[in-house]
């Protein structure tokens, strides 16, 4: 028996470390962690060494290195594998967790939801042509679909001939009532079960692969309190805001390079109609990020095309925000003369859509005209407010090329100097998107004397016991705190030993108060968390540099009065927020020293 990997990190959550340890050690408490003798048996411990830290729930000697997490603990110090160690401490604590043997029971079980799926479609699918359908058939040639039309797209009827037909069918079929309301074909109340869709057509949602997960029910009668349409459920095999109407053809939006994003199941099924195969729908509700994420599997190119009606274009604003920030292509459709693309199809015809679309604005030029509607730019204040309404915009536009594009373009229709749009749209963003920096910033303004360590301080202190050589990073750095300043101090002299060895030094520094000893402590246990990979340490580092280097920037900026260089500054200011990668920060650095540099000599 085996626990899958996805499970490991869920019995870990539920797992304890001062437990798991407390079973083998006496630990006591020193504020928010635990000590006590190291239980490595080749260690043979006297001093506590070993610290158990609840809030990142692993454990660690500083002498030994001995330790881990809940899992890796246990495995080690009993000497079992690790999958063994999670099978047991899972018995132990009874947690239930998943195994690889009850996953084939697992798969076999969504086999059959897909399976009753597929019967309950065959069973709307076939009654749409029955004779009680009538209603169903001539409210559907209201909206020009004929019987050829509705054969070939799937369209379904829920009948309303009873209350529980479809249930009786599925339940003839073998299928029990707990499936059937786990995948929410019917319904319960006092009175017994009812199918949930009744009197509505039936359209089958897909999943990537094709198969049946959900339907979605429009009502043919016109009624106050009926909803429009409803929605299958969330149910195992359909999650409402990870999955696409229209998904399904996924892959001639692959092959065309790009996707019409529609409001309704209507304007989908329309453009398929008109020969437009690429259209797709989010489920009734605004687009999502994953929805956009799983379109962007098939295409990096969408035209938006939501309804002219003013909720329609700010969805279409909404949406173009959610698709540039995964770095979509995103162009947007405007009409008159209908209210959304299944009416404009059936009033214009299929040419007069390729003309819309040929006519397309491009994102950037839809939210110009958008915003512009609500100001007056012959005004100065107006125009200010004008602009800050890109804010947004920019915040999701991932390519320093086509920022700096669109940045041109603002600064030539407003008139407007280029570096001022950057420093109120760029560079003001990126503070907000990195709130590293600015975290840091008043805690530096306010410093008083006697601050053992600064938070940045401390999250330097932390890399650099992670890993000793990150030290010259920092090196030059003015550190405030009292307790930084011992550690730097005995950093400068020590011969960069392996991280554990200067964990111990740091330890019997001396010299130390009881509050400065139990942060050391704190410390030192952040340094020895394995949980992170490599990749979210550089971007820690890079964090945490950016935030050293911004804060030395702005200190530096007070004291030019040389406009050049001022300008100059500036901009590798920007370079600097911006930069993610930690090597490219360096040399980005090297520059500002540069400049720091000859400003002095
Ligand atoms: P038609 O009136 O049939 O043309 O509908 P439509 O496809 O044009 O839909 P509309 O623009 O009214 O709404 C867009 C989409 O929102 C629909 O396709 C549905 O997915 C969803 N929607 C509309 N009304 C309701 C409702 O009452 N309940 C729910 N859950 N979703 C709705
Ligand atoms: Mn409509």
């Amino acid at each position: 028996m085996r626990i899958r990997n996805e499970d490991i990190d869920l019995l870990l959550s539920k797992l304890h470390i001062e437990d798991i340890v407390g079973e083998f050690v006496e630990l006591k408490k020193t504020g928010a962690n635990y000590k006590g003798l190291c239980p490595n048996p080749e260690h043979n411990d006297t001093n506590p060494s070993f610290i158990v830290n609840p809030n990142k729930n692993i454990c660690h000697c500083f002498v030994c290195g001995f330790g881990g997490n809940p899992i890796s603990f246990y495995s080690k110090y009993k000497k079992i594998t690790f999958s063994e160690a999670a099978v047991e401490l899972a018995q132990k604590y009874n947690i239930s967790v998943k195994t690889i043997d009850s996953n084939f029971k697992q798969d076999a079980k969504y086999d059959r939801y897909y399976n009753i799926m597929e019967d309950a479609y065959e069973f709307y699918k076939n009654n749409i042509f029955e004779n009680h359908s009538q209603p169903a058939l001539e409210y559907l040639s209201k909206r020009e679909m004929n019987p050829k039309i509705i054969r070939e797209n799937g369209i379904g009827y829920a009948p309303t001939t009873g209350w529980g037909i479809l249930n009786d069918y599925l339940l003839s079929m073998g299928y029990t009532k707990e499936e059937l309301l786990e995948l929410g074909l019917i319904r319960e109340n006092d009175k017994g079960s009812y199918d949930f869709f009744r009197g509505r057509i039936i359209f089958p949602i897909y999943s990537t692969a094709g198969k049946v997960i959900a339907f979605g029910g429009r009502t043919i009668e016109i009624g106050e309190n009926i909803p429009k349409y409803i929605n299958s459920q969330d149910t195992p095999i359909f999650k409402k805001g990870k999955n696409l109407y229209g998904i399904e053809r996924g892959n001639i939006i692959k092959k065309k390079k790009y996707a019409i994003l529609m409001e309704g199941y209507m304007d989908v099924l329309s453009a398929t109609i008109y020969g437009f195969d690429v259209a797709v729908a989010p489920l009734g509700t605004a687009l999502t990020e994953e929805q956009a994420k799983l379109l962007k599997n098939y295409t990096s190119n969408v035209l938006i095309s939501f309804d002219s009606d003013p909720p329609g274009q700010m969805a279409t604003e909404k949406a173009g925000f959610i698709l540039k920030n995964l770095g979509f292509i995103v162009r947007v459709i405007k009409f008159e003369g209908a209210k959304d693309p299944d009416e404009f199809l059936k009033l214009y015809g299929r040419e007069a859509f390729l003309d819309v679309v040929r006519n397309s604005l491009e994102i950037y030029d839809f939210l110009y005209e958008y915003y512009a509607k609500d100001y007056d730019l012959s005004d100065h204040i107006s125009k200010q407010n004008f602009v800050k309404k890109f804010k947004e915009f920019f915040k999701n536009v991932e390519d320093r090329l086509e920022k700096s594009l669109y940045i041109d373009k603002l600064s030539k229709s407003l008139g407007i100097d280029k570096n001022v749009l950057i420093e109120e749209l760029v560079v003001s963003n990126a503070k907000d998107i990195k709130p590293f920096a600015n975290e840091y910033k008043s805690e530096i303004t306010n410093f008083n004397e006697n601050k053992i360590v600064t938070k940045l301080e401390k999250e330097t202190i932390v890399e650099i016991l992670r890993d000793v050589n990150n030290y010259k990073y920092f090196k030059l750095k003015e550190i405030k705190g009292t307790l930084s300043k011992k550690i730097f101090y005995y950093l400068e002299d020590c011969n960069f030993n392996e991280p554990i060895k200067v964990c111990m030094d740091l330890k019997n520094l001396g010299d130390m108060s009881e509050e400065e000893e139990k942060i050391l402590d704190e410390i030192i246990c952040l340094s020895i968390d394995t949980v992170n990979n490599e990749k979210e340490r550089t971007t820690k580092l890079a964090d945490i540099f950016r935030a050293w280097v911004i804060e030395e920037i702005e200190n530096y900026k007070k004291n030019i009065t040389n406009l050049t260089d001022k300008v100059k500054i500036g901009r590798l200011e920007i370079e600097i927020i911006e930069c993610n990668d930690f090597a490219n920060m360096l040399n980005i650095y090297k520059k500002y020293e540069e400049i720091v540099f000859f400003h002095i000599s």
